[in-house]
């Protein structure tokens, strides 16, 4: 029987296109998304993806939405805590709404998104959670002291995840992305764009489908051993 895939920040840069890849690999996949209601119409238009609307940053409504994603769709077995967001300032200038902004959404995010999900992988002993940090919170970023705290934390929660599901049956990875070209790297002025893309090796900004071929293995029944890890697709940017 297929599985149920979740991807929050389903239908836009890099979820769309896991979302898009995990329905190809033939799963049932559920996409969520904040705010942008033309562009989850022409996302399901477009794919046939069933879209969800809710705050990531709020538990209530990622419990509430979770539960019919699971009436809806199925069980979760594949749940990809992808949506994210950036406030980017430097670290004088950036406010303590930046700084809990990105917090709420990008760590406590994650912590909304999983929690809801995890009982039931344990009772049915299978799980898949995935999520996607960033090159930048395993490196640092200027003006990223918010988004960086919240990339690098998702790393201690895949590792923590790991050890307490692993004998469920419950793998937990990272994906870190170097820059990818999505809305959210457009929207860096260009000329520090510029600047970034000189500094990868492979000269260019990776693609969206780069990171979804990742998420597609570490859900794949092939990765039911690795456990707590992070694949880093970022074009030979930063080793860790
Ligand atoms: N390293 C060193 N110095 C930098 C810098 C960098 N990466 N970026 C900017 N600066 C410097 C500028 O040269 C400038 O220096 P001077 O004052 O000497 O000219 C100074 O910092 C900028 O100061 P401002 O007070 O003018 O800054 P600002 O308030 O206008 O903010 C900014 C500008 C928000 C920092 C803007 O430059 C920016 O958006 N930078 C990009 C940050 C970035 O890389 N974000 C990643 C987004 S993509 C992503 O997050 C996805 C992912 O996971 C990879």
């Amino acid at each position: 029987m297929a599985r149920t895939a979740l991807v929050t920040g389903g239908t836009r840069g890099i979820g769309e296109a896991i979302s898009n890849r995990l329905k190809a690999d033939g799963f049932n996949v559920a996409a969520t998304y904040a705010g942008n209601d033309e562009a989850a119409a022409k996302f399901t238009e477009d794919t046939g993806i069933k879209t969800y609307k809710w705050n990531v940053a709020d538990y209530e409504e990622s419990k509430a939405g979770i539960a019919r994603v699971e009436a809806e769709v199925g069980p979760i077995d594949v749940v990809v805590a992808n949506a994210g967001i950036t406030r980017d300032a430097p670290f004088h200038k950036m406010t303590p709404d930046q700084w809990h902004q990105v917090i709420d959404t990008n760590l406590t995010g994650v912590f909304n998104t999983v929690h809801p999900v995890w009982p039931g992988m344990r009772e049915r002993k299978f799980g898949r959670v995935i999520v996607i940090s960033s090159i930048n919170g395993q490196k640092g970023q200027f003006a990223q002291v918010n988004y960086a705290a919240t990339k690098a934390g998702d790393l201690g929660i895949v590792k923590s995840l790991a050890q307490e599901g692993a004998r469920a049956g419950i793998t937990a990875n990272a994906v870190c992305p170097g820059y990818i070209a999505t809305e959210m790297v457009m929207a860096v002025p260009e000329k520090v764009r510029e600047s970034i893309i000189s500094q990868i090796p492979a000269g260019r900004l990776g693609e969206p489908e780069e990171i979804a071929r990742c998420v597609a293995f570490l859900a794949s029944d092939d990765a039911g051993f690795v456990n707590g890890s992070t694949i880093s697709a970022n074009g030979a940017q930063f080793f860790v």
